[in-house]
């Protein structure tokens, strides 16, 4: 059995496929093209990816003998899982392990953005420290204010979790209600999405990238948004129109964003580099040693459970 990781991963984590063969894969620059994870995947039983690997329907009738596809993510947008279904392909991700460092990363760039950081380092390296002002670089208060989770996921209420403790409010927009004991532990009010931007002091992506997620994020959910409203991104980069966002922080329609992923990744819209008032990352969400540690494991685990035909596939999606 050959199994084929289209990027190296913490390879000790892989242990659970001891005695399988397995390739690893270095793309460079940059994630593959549909052609060449076709020319990797040649002969491969099983497949590990990444949420930059097409897995497309071509993808998947050119590799006849792949039989599990498991994404070294939570999120698996990249995956067609309705053809990979329908060629008995399983899917599997990586849920809950990387709930809390997403949320961390989540909420550094929340505080980055709201106090500056990142621009606050540049001045200090640039020279500029010249002596203490009562008006430099003033930034936004997150006490008393509200965040708005669009998506209440586990990585959603794990930023509420965080949010609560600062002293903010919760409220949350979901495609169903939370169940009463989560709205309650939270303290969180389930709003429609246009009330939620309205009232929200900060606005937290945690939703999945799908047709009605895509895009949801525009200039007209900017235009509700308070002037002094934060936007934190650590989803899917499609689930905001970068060039809408580029005008909103632009114009001061909001007030600032920290954005971990991007609508063309890994591509950043031109119009973000030269703005002050967004903070960027290279999308570190599950980035800790011990969650990619994990992953890897969930991943082997998952791909070992496919090709022993187990009867119960741990972290299937499809
Ligand atoms: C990262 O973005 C993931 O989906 O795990
Ligand atoms: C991911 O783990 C989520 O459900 O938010």
């Amino acid at each position: 059995m050959r199994i084929v990781v289209t990027r190296p991963l913490p390879l000790e984590g892989l242990f659970p496929l001891d005695g399988y063969e397995v390739v690893q894969h270095r793309f460079s620059p940059g994630a593959p093209e549909e052609d060449q994870l076709i020319d990797i995947a040649q002969g491969a039983d099983a497949l590990i990816t990444l949420l930059s690997d097409p897995v497309t329907d071509r993808v998947l009738r050119a590799c006849p003998d792949v039989k599990v596809v498991a994404q070294y993510a939570v999120g698996y947008d990249n995956i067609d899982v309705a053809a990979a279904r329908a060629r008995g392909v399983v899917v599997t991700n990586t849920p809950g392990v990387l709930t809390e460092a997403t949320a961390d990363m989540a909420f550094a760039l929340l505080l980055a953005a709201a106090r500056q950081i990142a621009p606050a380092d540049r001045y200090v390296r640039d020279g500029k420290f010249s002596r203490w002002e009562a008006d430099l670089m003033l930034g936004a208060e997150l006490n008393g204010g509200a965040i708005g989770i669009v998506g209440l996921g586990r990585i959603g209420a794990a930023m509420a979790r965080r949010a609560i403790g600062f002293g903010m409010r919760v409220c949350y927009c979901n495609r169903s209600r939370a169940n009463p004991s989560v709205e309650q532990k939270l303290g969180a009010r389930f709003l429609s999405l246009d009330a939620l931007l309205e009232t929200s002091d900060v606005i937290s992506l945690h939703c999945n990238l799908n047709a009605s997620s895509r895009g949801l994020i525009g200039r007209e959910a900017f235009a509700r948004m308070k002037p002094s409203a934060i936007l934190v991104n650590t989803a899917r980069g499609a689930v905001v129109d970068e060039e809408a966002l580029a005008e909103a922080l632009r114009n001061r329609t909001i007030r600032a964003a920290g954005l971990d992923v991007f609508e063309r990744e890994p591509a950043v819209h031109p119009g973000l580099l030269d703005l002050d008032n967004v903070v960027l990352a290279p999308h570190l969400g599950s980035a800790t040693r011990a969650t990619r540690l994990k992953m890897a494991e969930m991943c082997a685990e998952a791909v070992r459970a496919v090709l022993e035909g187990a009867r119960r596939i741990p972290y299937r999606v499809a």
